[in-house]
């Protein structure tokens, strides 16, 4: 595996490197990198000839009072994880590369619709930060494929949304989320946590499944399965942000006939907000 600190350094070797008719993958992180980034590289390898893993922890997307300086960075072991793939690039440019020297005066996409509830909400201009890095490095890579994890599945559709409306050239792959075996699922954020706590935090997909449950039993009471849910979770001692059944593609509150839904939940345990969501058609 070749890493490479540099975008123009990249854009070369890439050049130098894919010959007509081969084909790019792009996953995109943030490091320290778990099973879950893992899959993702597995399913790039398996339908593109040429990997690049990028790993960025991108300021643009945190707020003022988040993560950002404890945010795990572990690039010695991710590399690690990459060449135990045979991922072939691993892009980690410094922010003043792919930044500049001044991050807050760089141009930024906003995906309006999509990005504005929910995460959106609670972590204002969180999208905007992703969208705008995202653009750049399939900018810089020009990949056929780029691959997401469906546990954010918010940033999932934004970034589908950012890459029809600016008529980008690629495909946007979803990936499945992977899961602890108590369901939690699997997040880097996981790490601040106790094994206690992660233990609990299992409870956001239980609430996920049985809610999930109640509606395909025929519970149209979408307002009071949020409301219990949410009790449940705050019965545990995890504060929720969030637990909202909606439709799966544009996010609003589901209808009383909805077909294809998408429950999406975030919560805080301990110092960390982990998200997640269930998808699925009535009639599945
Ligand atoms: O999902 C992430 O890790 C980040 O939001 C992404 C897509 C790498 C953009 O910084």
């Amino acid at each position: 595996m070749h890493t490479i600190t540099h975008q123009h350094e990249l854009r070369e070797v890439l050049h130098d490197a894919c010959t007509s008719g081969t084909s790019i993958g792009l996953v995109p992180t943030m490091g320290n990198l778990h099973a879950g980034h893992m899959e993702l590289v597995k399913t790039a390898k398996a339908s593109t000839d040429c990997v690049v893993s990028t790993i960025f922890v991108n300021p643009l997307q945190f707020g003022a009072n988040e993560d950002l300086n404890a945010y795990p960075r572990t690039l010695e072991a991710d590399k690690n994880k990459l060449i135990a793939l045979d991922c072939d690039f691993l892009f980690a440019p410094s922010v003043e590369d792919l930044l500049g020297a001044y991050p807050q005066q760089q141009s930024r996409i906003h995906v309006p619709g999509l990005s504005e509830g929910f995460c959106g909400s609670s972590r204002p201009g969180h999208f905007d930060g992703v969208a705008t890095v995202v653009n750049k490095l399939i900018n810089i890579v020009q990949p056929d494929k780029a691959f997401f994890g469906l546990k954010d599945y918010q940033q999932f559709l934004v970034i589908r949304k950012m890459v029809s409306d600016l008529a980008l050239d690629v495909k946007i792959i979803g990936v499945e989320t992977l899961r602890a075996e108590s369901g939690l699922a699997l997040s880097s954020r996981n790490n601040y946590l106790g094994a206690e706590q992660q233990q609990t935090a299992a409870l956001i997909y239980r609430c996920l499944i049985d809610t999930a449950a109640s509606i395909k039993a025929g519970d149209r009471d979408y307002n009071n399965l949020e409301t219990s849910a949410r009790d449940r979770l705050a019965g545990a001692g995890i504060k929720p942000d969030y637990f909202s059944i909606c439709n799966a593609i544009n996010l609003q509150a589901a209808a009383e006939s909805e077909s294809q839904f998408v429950i999406l939940a975030a919560a805080y345990i301990g110092p960390s907000r982990l998200i997640d969501n269930i998808r699925f058609e009535l009639g599945d």
